[in-house]
């Protein structure tokens, strides 16, 4: 490892630093070095048989700097140039069990903010309180931090999926749609729950909320090695229980405007050290033991007069974050509730 040699007057102003010797402790770094080493290492390296690279941004870029003229004029042409984070991706795919630890620990602190938020919400607040009452309750209880910039989405806002703006007043009989999740020794969690304002569903709010559930439950199932699926299958299979779930409802569509309006996102991605986790992973991967994924199907009825008048304007998404199991998923979110019963007799329990 080359880090930032220890500096008592550096150190003075920006905090202590944790040095050659300390790396090899705390890191176990079999070899550290000072960063102003690298250069002349680098020609050393330069005789080994492969080199790997990591090139978040593409060889261009790595090559214009000082580095990767010198990788140039000193012959790189001759080295097999293997990609790093390939390799560094396949590992952190499948998770040891002690990552697993800390990622039941992470949503369960996630998981109890989210109770006390929805405890805590009532018309005339807003959504801006709302985001710094899960940040108080997350950090409380041992994140670092928010994991990502939360959606907190009440009313209409909930149909743009990437609303961040969070800072309108929420109102009597509106929904709140919130996708947040702390972090935890560097593990994120990424859950969404959708609640009523004032604590009690209004029939059409219920009745397309029991079909999200009813389709986030169904694909939890699938989470299991047994199942022989990957995330891209599990999709597939979540957009034919939504339609077969709003049927059920008397709310007939067809797969197209499904996907493309309707439920216009994928049903989940990885997690871990990052949210959107190993993030050029295929997901047409079969599930294996130790993953960890998140299901997240969601309906989002536009103003559009194609949907029936008393759906249009919700937008609903229920989120857990699961382990694949070799024949029963873990739920690393089970303690945020997502039951119509549940929910309402938390939310009007202040
Ligand atoms: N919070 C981002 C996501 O759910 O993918
Ligand atoms: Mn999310
Ligand atoms: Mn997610």
């Amino acid at each position: 490892m080359f880090v930032n040699p220890k500096n008592p007057h550096a150190e003075l102003w920006d905090g202590p630093r944790t040095g050659t010797e300390g790396v090899k402790e705390m890191f176990g770094a079999d070899e550290a070095y000072d960063n102003s080493r690298f250069k002349s290492f680098l020609h050393e390296a330069l005789t080994a048989k492969h080199l790997f690279v990591d090139k978040p941004n593409g060889f261009p870029s790595l090559l214009s700097n000082e580095y990767g003229k010198e990788l140039i004029t000193t012959g790189l042409k001759m080295k097999t140039i293997k990609p790093l984070s390939t390799l560094i991706q396949q590992l952190r795919l499948i998770k040891s069990d002690y990552e697993i630890e800390l990622m039941k620990e992470s949503g369960k602190i996630s998981s109890k903010a989210f109770v006390e938020s929805m405890r805590w919400t009532q018309p005339g607040y807003s959504e801006a309180q709302l985001w710094a009452k899960l940040e108080y309750e997350c950090r409380m209880r041992g994140s670092s931090m928010l994991a990502y910039v939360p959606v907190v989405a009440s009313g209409p806002n909930a149909l743009s999926m990437h609303y961040v703006r969070n800072d309108m007043r929420m109102e009597d009989g509106q929904l709140v749609l919130v996708d947040a999740g702390g972090e935890y020794n560097g593990y994120a969690s990424d859950i969404t729950r959708t609640w009523p304002v004032n604590g009690t569903f209004t029939e059409p709010q219920r009745e397309l909320y029991q079909v999200v559930l009813n389709v986030n439950k169904a694909c939890i199932k699938l989470c299991t090695e047994a199942s022989n699926l990957s995330l891209n299958d599990v999709h597939h299979e979540s957009v034919k229980y939504m339609k077969q779930e709003l049927q059920n409802i008397g709310f007939g569509t067809n797969t197209w405007e499904l996907e493309r309006t309707l439920y216009p996102h994928h049903v989940g991605h990885y997690l871990g050290l990052d949210v959107h986790d190993v993030y050029d992973m295929t997901r047409a991967k079969k599930l294996r033991k130790n993953m960890v994924v998140t299901i997240e199907p969601g309906l989002y009825v536009p103003f559009d007069d194609r949907f029936p008048k008393h759906y249009q304007g919700i937008g609903i998404r229920i989120e857990d974050n699961v382990v694949i199991g070799a024949s029963e998923p873990y739920v690393l979110t089970a303690n945020a509730p997502k039951e119509i019963i549940d929910i309402e007799h938390l939310c009007t329990d202040k």
